[in-house]
């Protein structure tokens, strides 16, 4: 949001507020466009200090308000008593005793188009309040650390507003006398900050089940939306149960109100929002069916209702002290849905796809301008600490925690964590702390990856001495320079290994030799088959290794690392057929098919043509051929490293067109040689003829259209058109998953009958909003420079608007992030689109303009011409008179 001055916040600037406020009371007047709140606040001085003369002033944020009136205890002020700016209210001297303040104001959510604060949203009021949008309902210590209990009382015409949801429990409603109104009052009874409060009115459709707790709570529970849609909620409801049930039997946590609710809403701009015990969703995160919905809309769903539902306890209740600590609730709740899913799907190929998207999402962020701590110092503008890195990279280091500790360590400070802070506004250090006492360990140094920013490099050599039976590993860490300039400190990195002997099974050993700083817990972490790498360099000798091993490191991924490995391809051709380890088979894979494309690349960018290895070939149909493991995972096995994910590893004077051209080249090269053994394969594994959105059927499902991804390759490179099969599938296809995957095939691969198949789609889903995203985004998508001009050609479609985030960025978005040929066009049309719409859209919605902005994020790692242009959009930007803070931050850091 656009505010004076936009100061930088400091961590170290952190104190408590000089009041406390115990109880907040509000009403609201709602109309559309003149709603009237009033909110009415028990304030007390914090530490009555007797000596002090005069109370201090009680200053309050606001955000745009607009004041009605203001009483202390029932008087009205008069104007030299307080100051009142739109953005700050003041009271000058406030009474000794504890006082109430009552304070009017009119807001206007019909256009509210920023969707922070009270807004309307297809006719609904929704509140989202996180991080600072309460401020815009009222003047309010609108921070974390002030925890109050809420008792909110609406009101508006029956007609339109049938149903009112706030937080907490109804305690009492009914009709207005002498009126069509009626109201509602809702009484949370749990202390909360202000920005977990909750408000929707509207008429929406319902659907409604019960849970019993683990006590024998009866909880009732309900999912709100659009009317006709309800029985696209009924997943989701599958999912809230199942994880309220998983909950209580992982982390001993059970719900604690009466009811639960949960509104979808199309209006959103993130996901979805955890407010006390009224859940607030992008309606994409609740409505699936097999029409409407993928696959992975359906992980996606269960994914994302069982992370709102998990912040109960890691969020609400126990909080943030300040917005520092957003990893607090942030990566903890991701890490907790995440090992949710897993217990729900197959841990590796789960395990897979998280470390697709921290390649894909944050080891980008933590390699360029917008890198920052997990646990960040200072920000301009909160809002853009919403990253994959408090996110993703703070999950990463509640699974190290994990790892470290061994299982019951783990559980035992969770356990400590939940009683000691119950109720509490917390920060890292605090819940570290309890890890530290639970276990008696001392996890000062673990602790770095919460302050030191960038992906740590680890390098590992090996040596195995057949006559003296010694395995020898030499590992070393780095840490990468970051834009904070902060020099760095070796971090405790957790590397889960094993030595993998000739037959596949890994190899025991009799002792180890390293350094004495391993120290009891290192001994014992190595008998779990984990090093803990805390020095800058480390040698290791394992002693009585009876034959010739290959090291397997970070099995699991078991640190967010870069690792590099002194092993021969041969080596991970090994471990890609024999490590024991599921992931370590994909990672090995993974490296050669990155060591094919790097090396592809650079003759490519020299003139020559690419050449391959028929070995990987023959290796990938081995692994689509493999029933040991499921086809999930053979499906991710198939996929080929990201075109972000080569650029990044190229890292310098990148050329998008030959990336993706020597990908392509890849893609083709393995579709000549096993494209029949790849599709042999996937035809062996079917999905049931009915759909049915389970991971073992979505994996078979999976399995089948990597194998058509090969198969036209293949066709390209011998110059046939092989889309035939695609495009009966897309003409046949019983559910959405598999016409979009051959939509999409058709699309990017330029196949004849594309845009038939586009027509055909629109046509069928023109009335379903979050499947015309599918549609826009498929189409941003499509590779090469004459993308741009569809995707502006498609802004004037009248199914687009800017209006819906939904909208922008499925095919704003997807433009800029994921598609590197198109959006890197070397004239740098494509950056001068997309910084006008971030400064259009500035004007409306801050929030998603800067989400827009980070698209940018990783312009240095470009060959001088394109950097040139994407550099010279950037300053244009930077140079727009009425930036709000949101984008400005982005765009200056980004600019370095
Ligand atoms: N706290 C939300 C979540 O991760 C995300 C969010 C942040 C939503 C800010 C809206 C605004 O669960
Ligand atoms: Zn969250």
């Amino acid at each position: 949001m656009q505010r004076e001055g936009a100061a930088v916040v400091r961590l170290e600037d952190y104190r408590p507020t000089d009041y406390a406020i115990d109880t907040v009371d509000l009403d609201f007047r709602l109309d559309p466009t003149a709603t009237q709140v009033t909110a009415s606040l028990a304030v007390r001085r914090r530490e009555p200090s007797p000596t002090q003369a005069e109370n201090p002033p009680l200053i309050l944020d606001g955000d745009g308000l607009k004041l009605k009136q203001v009483f202390v205890d029932g008087r009205t002020l008069s104007a030299d008593e307080y100051e009142a700016t739109p953005n700050r209210f003041t009271l000058h001297t406030p009474p000794h005793e504890p006082f109430t303040l009552k304070i009017v104001t009119e807001i206007d959510p019909e256009n509210n188009t920023a969707l922070m604060g009270l807004y309307r949203s297809s006719g609904v009021y929704t509140t989202q309040c996180e991080a600072e949008g309460f401020r815009r309902i009222t003047y309010f210590y609108d921070r974390p650390d002030v925890l109050a209990v809420y008792t909110v009382r609406m009101e508006a015409p029956r007609a339109g507003t049938p149903v009112m949801l706030s937080n907490g429990n109804l305690i009492q409603s009914g009709p207005v006398d002498g009126s069509d109104r009626h109201y509602a009052v809702w009484h949370d009874p749990f202390p909360k900050p202000s920005y977990l409060f909750a408000l929707v009115a509207g008429d929406l459709g319902s659907i409604h089940d019960e849970f019993v707790t683990a006590s024998g709570r009866r909880v009732r529970l309900g999912i709100f939306c659009e009317h006709g849609k309800e029985e696209r909620c009924r997943y989701a409801m599958d999912a809230l149960k199942r994880s309220m049930r998983w909950d209580e039997e992982v982390f001993g946590r059970e719900y604690d109100l009466d009811v639960f609710n949960i509104v979808a809403v199309s209006d959103f701009n993130m996901g979805a929002m955890e407010n006390k015990g009224l859940n607030v969703f992008n309606d994409k995160y609740v409505l699936v069916d097999a029409e409407t919905g993928t696959d992975m809309d359906y992980a996606h769903v269960e994914g994302v209702i069982a992370h709102e539902y998990f912040h109960n306890w890691t969020g609400d209740r126990i909080t943030c002290r300040d917005w520092f600590q957003l990893c607090l609730k942030e990566g903890l709740t991701v890490f907790r849905d995440q090992e949710f899913s897993s217990d729900m799907r197959s841990r590796p190929v789960k395990r897979i796809s998280d470390v697709i998207g921290l390649r894909q999402a944050q080891f980008p962020e933590d390699a360029g301008p917008l890198a920052h701590p997990v646990r960040p110092t200072a920000y301009r503008e909160i809002n853009n600490f919403y990253t994959a890195t408090v996110y993703e990279k703070g999950a990463e280091i509640c699974r190290m925690l994990k790892l470290v500790l061994g299982d019951e360590g783990f559980r035992a400070g969770m356990d400590l964590y939940f009683e000691r802070h119950d109720g509490g506004a917390v920060t890292i250090e605090d819940f570290i702390e309890c890890f530290a006492e639970a276990t008696g360990r001392d996890l000062t140094q673990f602790s770095l990856w919460y302050h030191q920013a960038g992906t740590p490099k680890v390098t590992l050599s090996h040596t195995y001495d057949e006559k003296a039976e010694t395995l020898s590993l030499s590992l070393a860490q780095e840490l990468p320079r970051t834009p904070d300039n902060k020099p760095k400190e070796p971090q405790l990195i957790p590397l889960s290994f094993g030595l993998v002997g000739p037959d596949g099974q890994d190899l025991s050993w009799e002792d180890v030799d390293g350094p004495a700083a391993l120290g009891e817990a290192g001994k014992d972490a190595l008998g779990r088959g984990l090093i803990l790498l805390s020095d800058k360099e480390m040698n290791l000798t394992f002693r009585g290794v009876r034959a010739e091993a290959v090291p397997s490191v970070l099995r699991g991924f078991s640190a967010p690392v870069h690792l590099e490995a002194d092993l021969t391809d041969d080596d991970l051709f090994f471990l890609a057929r024999q490590d024991t380890d599921a992931f370590n088979r994909w990672e090995a894979l993974q490296s050669l098919a990155r060591r094919a494309i790097l090396s592809g690349y650079q003759t490519l960018a020299s003139g020559g043509a690419a050449s391959f290895d028929p070995r990987l070939a023959a290796a990938f149909a081995e692994l689509a051929e493999n029933t040991d493991f499921d086809p999930a995972f053979r499906a991710l096995a198939l996929a080929l490293p990201s075109e972000n994910e080569i650029a990044q590893l190229i890292a310098k004077d990148v050329d998008p067109d030959i990336v993706y051209e020597t990908r392509q080249a890849l893609a083709g090269f393995i579709g000549e040689k096993s494209a029949e053994r790849i599709v042999e394969a996937a035809k062996r594994e079917p999905a049931m003829p009915a759909y049915s959105p389970d991971a073992d059927n979505a994996g078979r499902r999976a399995l089948t259209f990597a194998a058509w991804r090969y198969q036209i390759a293949a066709g390209k490179a011998r110059g046939q058109d092989e889309g035939t099969q695609v495009r009966r599938s897309f003409e046949t296809a019983t559910n959405l998953t598999e016409r979009l995957a051959a939509l999409r095939l058709l699309v990017h691969e330029n196949l004849t009958g594309s845009s038939a198949a586009l027509d055909a789609f629109f046509e069928r889903y023109s009335d379903n909003p979050l499947v015309l995203d599918k549609w826009f985004a498929v189409q941003a998508m499509q590779p090469g420079h004459e993308t741009l001009k569809k995707v502006e050609a498609l802004t004037q479609n009248p199914a687009f608007s800017w209006k819906t985030p939904n909208r922008v960025y499925s095919l704003v978005r997807t433009f800029g992030a994921g598609n590197p040929t198109a959006f890197n066009r070397p004239d740098g049309a494509g950056y001068h689109f997309l910084a006008n719409a971030i400064a259009d859209l500035d004007k409306s919605n801050p929030s998603v303009a800067s989400r827009l902005a980070t698209c940018f994020r990783s312009y240095r790692l470009l060959e001088p011409g394109r950097r040139t242009h994407a550099e010279a959009a950037l300053r244009a930007l930077a140079d727009r008179p009425d930036l709000s803070t949101d984008v400005a931050d982005i765009v200056i850091r980004t600019l370095g």
